[in-house]
């Protein structure tokens, strides 16, 4: 385990050490902005009140939570403005990603973190994410200018997201000649999205000693099992082909799985659901709260564990979604 115990979790190699579970704060912020592209407000629908993700960063807290992921694109800003304002002199870990938008014509970063920094109304941001391997962004121009910022104490750890087991190693070996670790790779990782166990970036994680951060750990919300044919998500998600006919019947059938085994310990489908992630060495799942009571059942899942047998149910169960 080693760089890990029961509740906290090294970032790689980096210095910052996090909760094992943490919160994703895409949702969140000023529902009025209406940018271009937004994969909150297209994806998954807004949070809920103002108030609601107040609370929600309090009981995260309270529970022994202390990591949020945002992103700067998201909302254009508004998830960062709001993350910065409900957290300040709280005892956090703040990761954010980079760029804002989409600027092909414009290959600084500086100015993206600048702009974190003053919305997240931080000196330093613990992790800071490249978003996605974008063309237009050679991976030794963007880190080395991230280890720059790391020399001059505005970044504390570097992170990428969406990378391939090739980018990485390609990002890990340009860092390393700066003696900085490439401190996490965040890319989808879920029961219903098994993809990193096959593609390779599982295993160059725990080669090279890099945290995976699993995003939509509950495959937005299917695995909770509170959608059905009759009821449906909001957001772009209803299209996808999880939360409807075949497939969303396939889910079904796991998430009562999730159910029987949740029964053993009193814990819902959807904590089974984050602790089958959390119960594999170095990987940290965000899952995404609108509310208190959803970060307060995702919090949850820190305080039970799955058994051997339970944990491998699960595994064999879900394989078909190591090719989905
Ligand atoms: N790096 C990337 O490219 C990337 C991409 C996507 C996401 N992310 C990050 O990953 C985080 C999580 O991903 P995600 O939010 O898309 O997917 P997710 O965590 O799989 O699902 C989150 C959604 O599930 C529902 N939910 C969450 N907890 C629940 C609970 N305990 N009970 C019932 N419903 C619950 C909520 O929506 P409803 O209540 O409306 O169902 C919530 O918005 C994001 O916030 C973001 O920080 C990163």
């Amino acid at each position: 385990m080693g760089n890990q115990t029961d509740n906290t979790l090294r970032i790689g190699q980096s210095e910052v050490i996090t909760s094992r579970i943490g919160v994703g704060a895409m949702t969140w912020g000023d529902p009025l902005l209406i940018p271009r592209f937004d994969p909150a407000r297209l994806g998954c629908g807004l949070a809920d009140s103002k108030e609601e993700q107040e609370k929600a960063v309090d009981v995260s807290i309270a529970a022994g939570v202390n990591f949020i992921d945002t992103a700067a694109m998201y909302g254009m800003g508004a998830s960062e403005l709001r993350v910065g304002e409900l957290t300040k002199d709280k005892p956090v870990v703040l990761a954010t990603k980079f760029p804002l938008r989409f600027r092909p014509w414009e290959s600084s970063m500086l100015k993206d973190l600048n702009g974190s920094l003053s919305r997240l109304g931080r000196a330093s941001i613990d992790l800071y994410q490249l978003h996605y391997p974008f063309p237009w962004l050679t991976t030794s121009n963007v880190m080395n200018q991230m280890a720059d910022a790391v020399q001059a104490g505005q970044i504390r750890a570097i992170g990428v997201s969406n990378f391939s087991a090739k980018q990485m190693r390609e990002a890990h070996a340009i860092l390393a000649k700066r003696k900085i670790p490439l401190a996490s790779n965040q890319v989808e990782y879920s029961l219903l999205h098994r993809k990193p166990e096959i593609n390779g970036v599982l295993d160059a994680c725990r080669e090279l000693g890099i945290t995976l951060i699993a995003y939509m750990p509950l495959a937005m919300g299917v695995l909770t099992g509170k959608y059905t044919v009759t009821i449906r998500p909001t957001g772009m998600r209803r299209r996808m082909s999880r939360f409807r006919g075949n497939k969303l019947a396939a889910v079904i059938q796991i998430v009562s799985m999730l159910r029987d085994i949740g029964d053993r310990h009193s814990k819902t489908p959807a904590q089974v659901a984050l602790r089958w992630l959390l119960q594999h060495d170095n990987v940290l799942p965000i899952p995404g709260a609108k509310n208190a009571a959803q970060a307060s059942e995702n919090a949850g899942t820190l305080s039970f564990t799955l058994s051997d047998s339970e944990f491998d149910a699960l595994g064999w169960a879900t394989l078909q979604w190591q090719k989905k």
